[in-house]
């Protein structure tokens, strides 16, 4: 990992769950890791943690990426160092029926999971083709395989994500650039245990723990596979879907599936207060 994505990596949404996995297990084999997210005292701990454990470099910066102009203050801390892998993962869920959301929630939400990876695509993306190496991961998610009901705007922007980093790997593929979409299904993080007031818990397939997930992701970076679609319970809905139940059938399927881990008042279309 290190001579081939190395010496430096940034990680988006480095402060808890799959971001975090992802630093812990790039700082293991020897990367220089660029912390981004909101909470920086729960990035420096982080940052601490893994200059000691593993000795590497370190840097953070405190960035809200649905902030349209987040760039050049990630700029201003990466333009001196040698980026070798970007992994852009920062993410959010606002779970709901579209009209029970209110739209500005639900733009701020496309910027962050949709506008970021792109900004962060486009820019990292000149920088390692110049350098002819390394590597870019976006995470994408299950929701966006397929239209989700109560998950519209989210998968939406995930769908995106999925176009985007396939279509850039197609792209690159003649150079040293490898572009990877990595596509997590319910993962245990507290994006899904603390974070929405759906009852994820009663989804039909166990959680994957986030060391697996980061694992299967980095795996797939390296062999430059346009889309990991992680664990065998995920890629069997996503076969399901698009073999057997269509686009309709899938969307249906999914629909009931979300109303049966929904709040009542979460699949309304009307505006909850
Ligand atoms: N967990 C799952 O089941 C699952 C399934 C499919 C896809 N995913 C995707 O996996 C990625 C990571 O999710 P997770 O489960 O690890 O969630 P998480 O534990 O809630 O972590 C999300 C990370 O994103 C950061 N973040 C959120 N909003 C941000 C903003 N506006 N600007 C900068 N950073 C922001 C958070 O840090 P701060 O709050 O400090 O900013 C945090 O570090 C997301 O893209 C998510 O959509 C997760």
């Amino acid at each position: 990992m290190k001579e081939q994505f190395g010496p430096w990596a940034v990680v988006t949404g480095a402060s808890s769950g799959i971001g975090e996995e992802f630093a812990h297990q790039l700082a293991s084999m020897g990367l220089n890791l660029v912390l981004v997210a909101r909470n920086d005292v729960l990035l420096k701990e982080l940052a601490d943690l893994l200059q000691q454990k593993h000795n590497v470099d370190t840097k953070v910066v405190k960035l809200d990426l649905s902030d349209p102009g987040f760039l050049p203050v990630l700029r201003d801390v990466t333009d001196p160092l040698d980026i070798g892998l970007v992994v852009s993962n920062a993410g959010f869920a606002t779970m709901g029926a579209v009209l029970s959301v209110p739209v500005a929630s639900l733009q701020q939400n496309l910027a962050l999971n949709a506008s970021a990876h792109l900004a962060l695509a486009h820019h990292f993306g000149e920088r390692l083709l110049a350098r002819d190496s390394g590597g870019i991961l976006l995470v994408g998610s299950t929701t966006g395989l397929q239209a989700t009901p109560y998950a519209g705007n989210y998968a939406g922007a995930k769908a995106y994500v999925h176009g985007l980093g396939q279509a850039m790997n197609y792209e690159l593929r003649k150079t040293g650039v490898h572009v990877s979409v990595l596509v997590p299904g319910p993962t245990r993080t507290d994006a899904i245990t603390t974070k929405t007031d759906f009852e994820l818990d009663r989804l039909p397939a166990p959680l994957m723990s986030t060391e697996k997930l980061v694992n299967i992701g980095l795996k797939g970076l390296r062999k430059n596979k346009p889309l990991v679609v992680a664990g065998a319970p995920n890629r069997m809905v996503d076969w399901m879907n698009r073999k057997l139940f269509g686009h309709k059938g899938g969307r249906m399927m999914l629909g009931m599936m979300m109303e049966r881990v929904a709040p009542p008042n979460r699949t309304v279309a009307g505006r909850q207060s």
